[in-house]
């Protein structure tokens, strides 16, 4: 198993640089997940630790040795895609036994290694089919099979269960964690899918536009986002943003009549942000009650979500339309008065300008 870091790592496509500076390090063991919107440079930088892309400047090590001049098949890391890339003439065994031809092992040994994986994938019982016998799923865990075969130093894994139904994706993402878990082995793992993200990843890395934004555990970037891309990547339904006027202790939503109670030492330091703040609270964080309550404000729902085990329900504070999290059935229906409020403890403050979250910078 093996450490891997990333240093200053810079990575061009022509005049268009694709990784800006990437800096950071997985430890022994780990599993990491970096998560972005297409185009921010995940596969890139995966394929740049697994020496199937050069860097055009940095370092990259693995147990502390450079390795961004070393061919792939120098680095012991395996790489599973998003298509399955197996081969269709081949079958299931031969395909996960096609990364030990190299390996010096005897026949014994081969046929242990690939039927420990196959059991530990539950693929036993397709050793002697064709991949194109089998379902999107099977297909999958053949070509996790495969990477894993060799006992490699790190598995890499760009979106593996992207193409699969999303009750597939479950049952598999559950996998994949028992799996790096009863392997122990350090697992950088691809993905847009926020929950797959908080599912899995030991610490997430949110990469966007080839600059890493946040490198934290799952409820790190989900309660104290670094910046208002990441607080509105990282959540769902997104974090309400909103445009606020702060006076005093009050926190009035833009073209609100009643502000908000805020402790002022929280706001205080707000104010010296010049270019002005949005407010960022996630839809848990809006309180509602039906009756009229010390603090609250009062407001008209505009829209129900029914989502089964609870409700997300629209309210409007002037301009501003919130999102609330309640529970199913809280609110009967549209226009109905309800009085809410923010809890102060989850909301957060970006400066318009830098983006920056400004919440413990003050
Ligand atoms: N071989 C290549 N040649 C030129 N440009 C490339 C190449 N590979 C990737 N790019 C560009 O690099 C940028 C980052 O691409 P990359 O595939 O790493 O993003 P990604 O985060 O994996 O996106 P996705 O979520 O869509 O898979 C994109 O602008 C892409 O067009
Ligand atoms: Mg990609």
């Amino acid at each position: 198993m093996a450490q891997i870091e990333m240093r200053n790592v810079q990575k061009f496509f022509g005049t268009n640089q694709v990784l800006k500076d990437l800096n950071l390090t997985i430890e022994d063991g780990e599993f990491v997940v970096m998560l972005g919107q297409s185009g921010g440079g995940k596969t890139t930088a995966l394929r740049a630790i697994a020496g199937l892309e050069t860097v055009t400047d940095g370092k990259i090590l693995i147990d502390g040795q450079e390795v961004q001049d070393r061919k792939a098949a120098d680095r012991d890391i395996a790489f599973v895609f998003q298509s399955f890339s197996l081969y269709p003439h081949m079958t299931v065994r031969e395909n996960i036994a096609f990364p030990l031809r190299a390996v010096r092992m005897d026949a014994a040994e081969r046929d242990r290694a690939i039927k420990e994986v196959a059991e530990t994938l539950q693929i036993a019982q397709h050793l002697d089919r064709k991949p194109s016998a089998l379902s999107g799923g099977d297909m999958q865990r053949v070509a996790i099979g495969r990477a894993l075969v060799r006992r490699p130093q790190a598995l890499l894994m760009d979106e593996p269960l992207g193409v699969l139904d999303a009750k597939l994706r479950d049952q598999m993402r559950a996998e994949i964690k028992r799996l790096h878990i009863a392997r122990g082995s350090t697992s950088v793992y691809v993905t847009h899918d926020q929950i797959e993200a908080m599912s899995l990843a030991d610490r997430i890395v949110i990469l966007h536009d080839g600059v890493l934004q946040q490198v934290g555990a799952p409820d790190e970037v989900y309660l104290n986002p670094i910046n208002l891309f990441v607080a509105k990547f990282v959540g769902s339904p997104i974090m309400n943003i909103a445009d606020v006027e702060i006076s005093g202790s009050n926190v009035v939503l833009k073209g609100a009549s009643d502000g908000f109670a805020f402790d002022e030492g929280l706001l205080a330091g707000l104010h010296k942000s010049g270019s002005g703040v949005s407010l960022g609270i996630r839809p848990e964080a809006v309180l509602m009650t039906h009756e009229k309550t010390a603090g609250y404000t009062q407001a008209a729902t505009t829209n129900i979500e029914p989502l089964g085990s609870h409700d997300i329900v629209d309210v409007q504070l002037g301009e501003t339309t919130l999102r609330a999290r309640t529970q199913s059935g809280f609110v009967k229906g549209e226009g109905a008065q309800v009085w809410v409020n923010l809890d102060p403890s989850q909301a957060h403050f970006f400066d318009k300008k830098t983006e920056l979250n400004l919440r413990g910078t003050t």
